[in-house]
């Protein structure tokens, strides 16, 4: 992604559908002095702290678990009916931060592995490469990975002398295809994760900015038998710069020393030692956000989420204006999924994607996107291209896709 980021910086005027970064309009630093008040007057007024018990929880080195638990709990109860207690959640710097010690405490010896359908959020590549875990492909079908696909991939890994141990999903617009799974498919994903005995590591930064009343219950609330971890971030729903996220994990350990034990307990000892604690004033920041808003970021991204919406449509019906369908073919054989909400969509070129490319793109055409290899992990080139719409105003998506259609045009036929 460094890669990335220098093909941005070195075309500073493209337009770029390349960064999934949250829409910047609401962005205001005022908001801040108002979440950290709120999180004070909390803990003043209804916990009855000292001014100096105040200063001291939010200033001070604080506890490896994190301070905001019993708010974050609430809020899971909220806005997603996740009921679990507050020492079962462990507050993170960022979900990136999450996804390494999940994996950290996963990895128990050689030849354990985590599986992913592809492509996938390559931040779970990064973070088991720094735990040297390796990472099995499951090629997501066009409607989805469910059950049945699961049980195939896990008698497969077990097969070839692998003991995989959780399958990363994100069943909210995944990033980078946009994709949900169906209701049947999140059901039968925890029945054949239980009956296989691995965990599910649900990530979902995205499952807020879908259309009002479609929220499908996530594969946490449905969970029985306690084999999904979930994984949440506050990038989007409280703010990218706070880096705070955090992981539910109300397992019990089953094997080492720590055998008997919680998984968040064990993860909580992991995040000890690699950052000591996540920093209690970005915590109290999101936790006075989450606050003034009665526990529900559903309800404090209403503008974002109606920018969110408003920005796939315009995408969406840019391309289809760009890329015309003529006797059941797009122009240029170009062809793009639609999904509801998130910040992604698929867009599928008639010729592969490649960095060179993508270079080329934005210094002649002034328009960046990103190359789908990045999200398999094997940087084979593919047709496959990423668009994020989520920053950008209308009048650059609309700019953006002309400018791309003309890139296409230009390349189609070579
Ligand atoms: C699917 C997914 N998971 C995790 C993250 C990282 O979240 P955070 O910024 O909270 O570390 C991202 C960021 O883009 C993401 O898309």
């Amino acid at each position: 992604m460094n890669l990335l980021n220098e093909i941005g910086e070195d075309f500073p005027e493209a337009i770029s559908f390349a960064a999934g970064k949250p829409f910047e309009g609401f962005l205001s630093l005022d908001s801040v002095h108002e979440y950290l008040d709120a999180f004070r007057a909390r803990l003043t007024g209804r916990l009855g702290m000292s001014e100096e018990q105040v200063a001291r929880r939010v200033l001070q080195y604080g506890s490896a678990r994190g301070i905001i638990n019993d708010l974050v709990a609430r809020h899971l109860e909220v806005d997603e009916r996740i009921r679990v207690s507050p020492e079962e959640i462990v507050v993170t710097s960022g979900c990136q931060e999450a996804l390494y010690l999940v994996l950290r405490a996963l990895r128990g010896r050689s030849g354990d592995a985590v599986l992913t359908v592809r492509p996938t959020y390559s931040g779970l590549d990064a973070a088991a490469q720094l735990v040297d875990m390796p990472v099995l492909s499951v090629d997501e079908p066009a409607d989805g990975i469910d059950g049945a696909h699961l049980t195939r991939a896990v008698d497969e890994a077990r097969g070839q002398g692998y003991r995989p141990r959780a399958l990363y999903v994100m069943p909210d617009f995944a990033n980078p295809t946009g994709r949900s799974l169906t209701l049947e498919a999140r059901e039968s994903l925890l029945a054949a994760a239980a009956e296989c005995g691995i965990l599910l590591l649900e990530d979902n930064p995205y499952g807020n900015f879908g259309p009002e009343g479609e929220h499908l219950p996530t594969l946490k609330s449905l969970d029985q038998s306690r084999c999904v971890v979930y994984l949440g971030s506050f990038a989007k729903s409280g703010l990218p710069g706070a880096r705070v996220g955090y992981v539910v994990a109300d397992q019990n350990v089953t094997e080492g020393d720590r055998s008997g034990s919680l998984l968040a307990d064990q993860i909580t000892r992991l995040k000890g030692m690699l950052s000591i604690n996540t920093s209690p004033i970005a915590q109290a920041v999101i936790g006075g956000k989450i606050l003034l808003n009665d526990f529900s970021l559903r309800r404090a991204n209403e503008r974002e989420r109606a920018v969110y919406q408003e920005n796939l449509e315009c995408l969406l019906v840019s391309f289809e204006e760009n890329f015309p369908e003529v006797h059941g073919e797009r122009l240029h054989g170009v062809s793009f999924n639609t999904p509801r909400g998130g910040f992604f969509i698929s867009v599928t070129l008639p010729f592969a994607s490649t960095d060179d490319i993508l270079r080329l793109c934005g210094e002649k055409y002034g328009v960046l996107w990103t190359p789908m290899h990045h999200f398999h992990g094997d940087g084979i080139p593919r047709n496959e291209i990423r668009f994020a719409f989520s920053h950008l105003s209308r009048e650059q998506i609309r700019l953006g896709v002309q400018r791309f259609s003309a890139f296409v045009a230009d390349h189609a036929d070579r």
